[in-house]
């Protein structure tokens, strides 16, 4: 999708298709009014019908709309005034695009950036109805056979009435550089383990890299033996597919300042291993890769704004299978920190690759390390698929994190690291045990982390609620790349 702002008055505009917002009680906005004016009431008269009341997210089609450029007006409802905030005004984008998607438009213009969001100035309007469209637009239509050849709608331009600032400018182009690192995410996501493997991944890396102009580094497995990742290795040996560490580098900081290091969990596919989960939605395991397609997103869109900021990704990436080599229950692995793991759950292997990579992370010497990882179950049950789940051993990078994603509309909560919770997590043979039992099962999971985290600031984001959804909406959602990407901005201090 191509995305523009186009300023001047909505009834001039000579798109496929103009949007005015309504809201409760038929109250046209500015745009709608102007309109309504160069239609000579038409509009306000064809609403006193009542096929349009003005109800959030609610849409009326019109065509050919007397005094109007536009061979289409699209009017969408927007509520009560009083009550439209950020999430209303997404929702109320959301449906607009829908309805422009089913219609025959190629392009529209959207007057919506310039009503009133409690909270929320222009440029978030802008930057918004830009990803929002983007991401209520996207199709996972690679692997089908055969292609919709229907005509799409592929341009969507921002409508202001009054000349765009250089600030409308940047929240269009922030918009546009945060939808093409979702949808590299959202792509990685929904491909099939047997396609997106742990090498796939890599050279993805590479290709990203390439394009970006940053620096890629893949490690393969001797190397990782080299290092002493033994926890990393010991999920990899019941599969055939080769285990990658992946490490890329941007460089947008003119100095070559502390770099803020992302690590994402890549397991391409998540059997449980010898402790096999049970079969139903397993396919959903594909999914266990999303916080390293989120690194990789991010670093995309990063790129795409030119962020000066450094950032570095790092994604230990391999398949969870059962096999002849397999770890088995019961096994004790030494890790990159030299710290020994009782591994009493095969299907506790986040932890274990996530815990070398955060060793490996310490020679970038960091500001910040944030891990992203569809890490349990347990934190779907504590949050469900709204909120992402925060861990922290900082409390002002907790803040900034909860902050970003509070302005991108991509929250986390935070949750505890009490000491206390260690107890669950004690062996009697090796230094820690990879589980904790059921009782706080997402909190115990980063009570592991934080014992590969004490040498720098660090945060953990627990997203096994949010980077996907199930059912007939299947498919990735690319959180939280519009969190870490807000985050970015605001350390890059871009505000
Ligand atoms: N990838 C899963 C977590 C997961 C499960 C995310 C379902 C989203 C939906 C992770 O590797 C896992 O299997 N975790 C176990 C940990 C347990 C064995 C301590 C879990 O959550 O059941
Ligand atoms: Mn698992
Ligand atoms: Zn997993």
């Amino acid at each position: 999708m191509q995305f523009s702002i186009k300023a001047g008055t909505p009834e001039k505009n000579r798109s496929d298709c103009v949007v005015a917002g309504v809201w409760d009680g038929r109250h046209l906005t500015d745009a709608a009014q102007r309109i309504d004016r160069a239609a000579r009431g038409g509009l306000s008269a064809i609403l006193k019908h009542g096929d349009l009341e003005g109800r959030l997210g609610s849409t009326l089609l019109l065509h050919g709309v007397a005094g109007v450029a536009a061979p289409r007006v699209l009017l969408v409802g927007l509520g009560k005034p009083a009550d439209l905030g950020p999430k209303q005004y997404r929702e109320a984008v959301r449906a607009a695009v829908r309805a422009l998607a089913d219609s025959g438009a190629t392009d529209a213009v959207a007057y919506l950036a310039e009503i009133a969001i409690k909270g929320r100035d222009r440029a978030w309007a802008v930057q918004q109805a830009v990803s929002v469209a983007a991401d209520t637009t996207y199709r996972f239509d690679q692997l089908k056979s055969k292609k919709d050849n229907r005509r799409k709608f592929a341009r969507f331009a921002v409508g202001l009435t009054d000349r765009a600032s250089a600030t409308d400018q940047r929240a269009l182009a922030r918009g546009d550089g945060l939808a093409q690192g979702m949808a590299l995410a959202k792509d990685l996501g929904n491909l099939p383990s047997n396609i997106c493997t742990p090498s796939y991944l890599a050279r993805q890396a590479h290709a990203l890299a390439r394009e970006h102009g940053l620096k890629c580094q893949i490690l393969d497995e001797k190397a990782m033996d080299r290092l002493g990742m033994g926890a990393l290795l010991a999920v990899t040996k019941g599969t055939r597919e080769p285990a990658k560490l992946i490490v890329l580098q941007y460089q947008g900081a003119p100095r070559a300042g502390r770099p803020v290091v992302l690590v994402g969990k890549g397991i391409t596919f998540d059997t449980g291993g010898i402790s096999l989960k049970p079969s139903a939605e397993m396919d959903e395991m594909k999914y266990d890769m999303s916080g390293a397609g989120s690194v990789l997103g991010t670093l995309k869109a990063v790129a795409a704004m030119k962020l000066p900021v450094n950032v570095v990704g790092i994604i230990p990436t391999c398949e969870n299978m059962p096999g002849g080599n397999a770890t088995k229950p019961g096994d004790i692995v030494t890790s990159m920190s030299g710290q020994t793991i009782e591994i009493l759950n095969t299907d506790a292997e986040g932890r274990l690759i996530l815990c070398d990579a955060l060793t490996y992370a310490e020679r970038f010497d960091p500001v910040a390390v944030i891990d992203i990882a569809t890490l349990t179950g347990a934190c779907v049950i504590a949050l469900g698929h709204v909120a992402t789940g925060l861990y922290s051993n900082d409390d002002a990078l907790a803040r900034e994190l909860i902050e970003a994603g509070q302005a991108a509309w991509d929250r986390a909560w935070p949750m505890p690291l009490w000491d206390d919770y260690n107890e669950q997590i004690k062996s009697p043979f090796a230094d820690i045990a990879n589980i904790g039992g059921r009782p706080g099962g997402s909190v115990t999971a980063a009570c592991f982390l934080a014992k590969f985290a004490g040498k720098f600031k660090w945060a953990h984001l627990d997203i096994a609620g949010t980077a996907w959804r199930s059912g007939k909406e299947k498919g990735s959602t690319a959180r939280p790349v519009p969190m870490l990407t807000q985050f970015l901005i605001e350390r890059a201090g871009q505000r």
